[in-house]
């Protein structure tokens, strides 16, 4: 049986947290919210553990977990964003240097949407980065996942809370929807404010390289970095392992077009049930907004929704080719490949 626990997603209820820290340090799994998507975590330095979240998402052992730090305690009062950022003593519990580029790169978007792989510390047991060198390490900003991470006393590994190749949970009800029965505890912290997975940046090499856009977009990495190399799919197996097409994916079969009418009417004169997800169209659809980071907010919470209902195909419009886009699209390509 899955606990299900709602926890208030500004200021977690300690005692609530102290129940999910518990099932961590017993080596159990908690799926909690972040603030890109919902985590389904172990602590990250127990083999058996993290063995568990393989076997509850039926992932394939050759792709690594991301490791999940809570940086200090929040500041109170305030203090400015640069001091924020997470001690480096906790980072290198699990990473065997910390890279300039990390650093930086760690200064000014942690706590946030952005992964940074570094090499990693024997500390780290092998299937938590899939038997590879190196580790990624994320700070999330939504408070109930840093002050479980606090309170387990111990970094979590943590993969999106959905079964393997399907889509990516926004809402508790999602998790519940794929892992109910396969995971100790739910930590219901409402909606998820961002949408799409983190940003992965390799910063091991000369030049960071982006293994998979989210909504800390190149130009916003550049700024801080210089120049980062691109290279999402077509690298090698060690550069980013993972990486799958399919992925993210409803059952629904996902059509992407130019031109959202066209293609509908096409599909529903061959007599398919049909919906469209966007905006000012003339078929039925459900309404997502023009804004990219509207669109990040609620695509999965979408998708999930459409799935549910009676359709035989999902028709959606590919946004533009442009930087604020780049991650949606890389989500919605993922969405419709077939294998
Ligand atoms: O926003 C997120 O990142 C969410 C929340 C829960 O933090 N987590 C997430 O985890 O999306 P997951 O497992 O669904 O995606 C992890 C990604 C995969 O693409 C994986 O291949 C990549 O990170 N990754 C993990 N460790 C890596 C490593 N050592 N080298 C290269 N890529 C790595
Ligand atoms: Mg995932």
């Amino acid at each position: 049986e899955t606990v299900v626990l709602k926890v208030d997603p500004t200021n977690p209820e300690p005692d609530v947290i102290r129940r999910a820290a518990d099932v961590i340090r017993a080596g159990g799994l908690v799926a909690f919210p972040t603030e890109t998507v919902y985590g389904l975590g172990a602590n990250a330095l127990s083999a058996d553990a993290v063995a568990g979240i393989f076997t509850a998402k039926g992932r394939p052992s050759t792709n690594p977990l991301i490791v999940h730090v809570s940086g200090p305690a929040e500041p109170v009062p305030p203090v400015p964003q640069a001091r924020r950022v997470p001690d480096v003593t906790e980072v290198l519990n699990v990473a065997s240097a910390w890279p300039e580029t990390a650093a930086r790169l760690a200064a000014r978007f942690w706590p946030g949407p952005l992964t940074l792989v570094v090499p990693k510390r024997d500390s780290v047991p092998d299937i938590v980065t899939a038997c590879g060198p190196t580790v990624a390490v994320r700070c999330p900003n939504h408070p109930v996942a840093r002050a479980l991470i606090r309170a387990a006393g111990t970094p979590l590994a943590a993969p999106s809370a959905n079964r393997s190749t399907e889509l990516s949970p926004t809402r508790a009800e999602h998790v519940l929807k794929s892992l109910n029965e396969r995971i100790d505890l739910l930590l219901d912290g409402g909606p998820c404010s961002g949408g799409l997975e983190s940003t992965v940046v390799d910063v091991t090499g000369e030049f960071p390289r982006l293994l998979r856009p989210g909504l800390i977009t190149v130009s916003m990495l550049e700024e801080v970095c210089g120049r980062v190399e691109a290279g999402v799919r077509s690298e090698g197996v060690a550069r980013s392992p993972g990486q799958m097409v399919k992925h993210y994916s409803p059952r629904t079969p996902l059509v992407l077009t130019e031109d959202a009418d066209t293609e509908h009417q096409r599909l529903m004169e061959l007599g398919l049930r049909v919906i469209s997800l966007g905006y000012d169209l003339i078929y039925d659809y459900k309404f997502i907004s023009d804004d990219p980071g509207e669109y990040a907010a609620d695509l999965y919470a979408a998708l999930h929704e459409l799935d549910n209902g009676q359709y035989d195909r999902i028709v959606i419009e590919m946004p533009p080719d442009t930087p604020e886009w780049a991650a949606v699209r890389d989500r919605l390509t993922r969405a419709a490949a077939r294998e």
